[in-house]
């Protein structure tokens, strides 16, 4: 029989990354081996994003362009998955003959069946009102199985889904759309997924969720009576042993009780860094976004993080060009960064989504405004990125190596910048925690040399 290869191309966020390993799990416990080249594959797999039209764009160019290897190739599978197969599944179906499958954000889980399913049916499979995420716990894959990594990095370092959905409903976003509800996963099933993902050599682990502070309070976690909030989660997760780096992604300021604020002084392995996506400086914007904060209440939450602890590094998410932004509007946000100034940010040309709330509102702002601010705002975010990555000039870092080989040797701080090493030990490989004294800095990372 011919063997069965499988190419997954991945965009978006790190929600669509951990898909994407999974599938790859999955498909490799049915018979399927990964290749690094396209052209090889008999499946094709694109894990889309539609957070932006430029995102749903790159999609859509990426599967005319395989149309041709489809004619020159026809048994070779191609499945589209991930937030623009949730929103256009039928749309796909109707217009792209060439698709063989299209699995919505739910359904990554059965992706073998499915596909033995459409050898006699092309299909569209899509969010179901009752859904709970699979007990799905990896294993150790065993020689010429391993599931598409990203180097070494990928060994160490690792995301764990713990929730799915959203019930925010910003007014811009179509992630409520695209993955539904929101819905946690069980502590147990999560406190498994991570023990064992340390027992394979794994030392970071990044929680993940479209607003992980929500954990646990749309649906039972656990078998107790009592709540089982997200700074529950992070203190059972943080005592896995073997684990030395703890994250999580992403936080709506909206609800960031002090409890989980508290965790960044009382848990050590929670690593000094917070992505906290702001969106705008203006509270007229925001309370058109549906953010539920204004920004007096965020800059209180700032402090209190920065007392919880100081080393803290912040950044956010910003998009300029809102429906209605007014110049003093975009002179709000820009001056929120000079009072906050984020170690970095994440910044957007807002755009119109379909199905949401904001793609109907008017005074929608020209393109060339929206460029004008985005370059304004991004020019000087870098300055402050600059001056804030100076600060660390001369002060000692522990780095969890990435990556060591003849010429090049790098890694993370725990505010995980990439720390680019000029010396280091010959002994030195991936995984190890050096002492770096940090001799230099750019906009986006620092470079040092191993001390000790
Ligand atoms: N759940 C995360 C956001 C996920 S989307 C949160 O709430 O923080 C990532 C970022 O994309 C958002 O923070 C926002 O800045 C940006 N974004 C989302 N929809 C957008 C749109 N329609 N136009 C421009 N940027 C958008
Ligand atoms: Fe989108 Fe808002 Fe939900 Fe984030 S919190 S995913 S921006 S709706
Ligand atoms: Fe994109 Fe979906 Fe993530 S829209 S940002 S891949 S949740």
């Amino acid at each position: 029989m011919k063997e069965k290869t499988f190419y997954i191309k991945t965009f978006g966020c790190q929600m669509n990354i951990r898909d994407s390993e999974i599938m790859a799990q999955t498909l490799c416990e049915h018979g399927y081996h990964p290749t690094s080249v396209l052209t090889r594959a008999s499946l094709i797999v694109i894990n889309t994003c539609s957070v932006r039209a430029k995102a749903e764009q790159k999609v859509f160019s990426l599967l005319g362009s395989l149309r041709k290897q489809k004619a020159d190739n026809p048994s070779m599978q191609i499945c589209v998955a991930g937030c623009v197969a949730q929103q256009e599944g039928q749309m796909i179906i109707e217009r792209m003959p060439h698709v063989d499958l299209v699995v919505g954000t739910q359904h990554i889980y059965k992706l073998p069946g499915l596909l033995a399913r459409v050898r006699h049916q092309r299909t569209a499979v899509n969010l179901s009102d009752s859904y709970e995420i699979p007990r799905y716990i990896p294993r150790l894959p065993t020689a010429g199985e391993q599931p598409q990594r990203n180097g070494d990095a990928a060994a160490l370092s690792r995301f764990v889904t713990i929730m799915q959905g959203c019930n925010n409903f910003c007014t811009y976003c179509v992630v409520p759309y695209t993955r539904g509800r929101e819905v946690s996963r069980k502590a147990v099933d999560i406190i498994d997924e991570v023990t064992e993902l340390v027992n394979t050599g794994v030392v970071e682990i990044t929680l993940l969720g479209q607003n992980v502070n929500s954990y646990g309070t749309t649906n039972p976690v656990s078998e107790e009576d009592t709540p089982y909030p997200f700074a529950r989660l992070l203190h059972e997760v943080a005592k896995i042993p073997g684990l030395r780096r703890l994250r999580f992604t992403t936080s709506n300021p909206k609800d960031l009780p002090y409890e989980l604020i508290r965790c960044f002084a009382e848990i050590d392995k929670l690593c000094p860094q917070l992505h906290l996506p702001v969106q705008s400086g203006s509270d007229v914007i925001l309370r058109r976004m549906n953010r539920k904060y204004r920004i007096d209440d965020y800059l209180n939450m700032v402090d209190r993080l920065r007392a919880a602890r100081p080393e803290l590094a912040l950044t956010t998410d910003i998009i300029v060009g809102f429906p209605g932004e007014t110049d003093s509007d975009f002179q709000a946000t820009m001056d929120l960064l000079e009072r906050v100034r984020f170690h970095g940010s994440f910044s957007f040309k807002y755009s119109d989504r379909p199905g949401t709330a904001a793609a109907s509102f008017d005074g929608k702002c020209e393109e060339s405004v929206k460029s004008e601010r985005l370059q304004l705002f991004q020019k000087r975010q870098d300055e402050i990125s600059l001056e804030r990555n100076r600060e660390y000039i001369g002060s000692l870092q522990d780095v969890l190596l990435e990556r060591a080989d003849g010429e090049l040797a790098s890694g993370r701080s725990p505010t995980n910048h990439i720390v680019h090493l000029e010396s280091w030990p010959s002994t030195a490989h991936s995984g190890d925690m050096l002492r770096v004294m940090i001799t230099g800095a750019g906009q986006h990372s620092l470079k040092g040399r191993a001390v000790g």
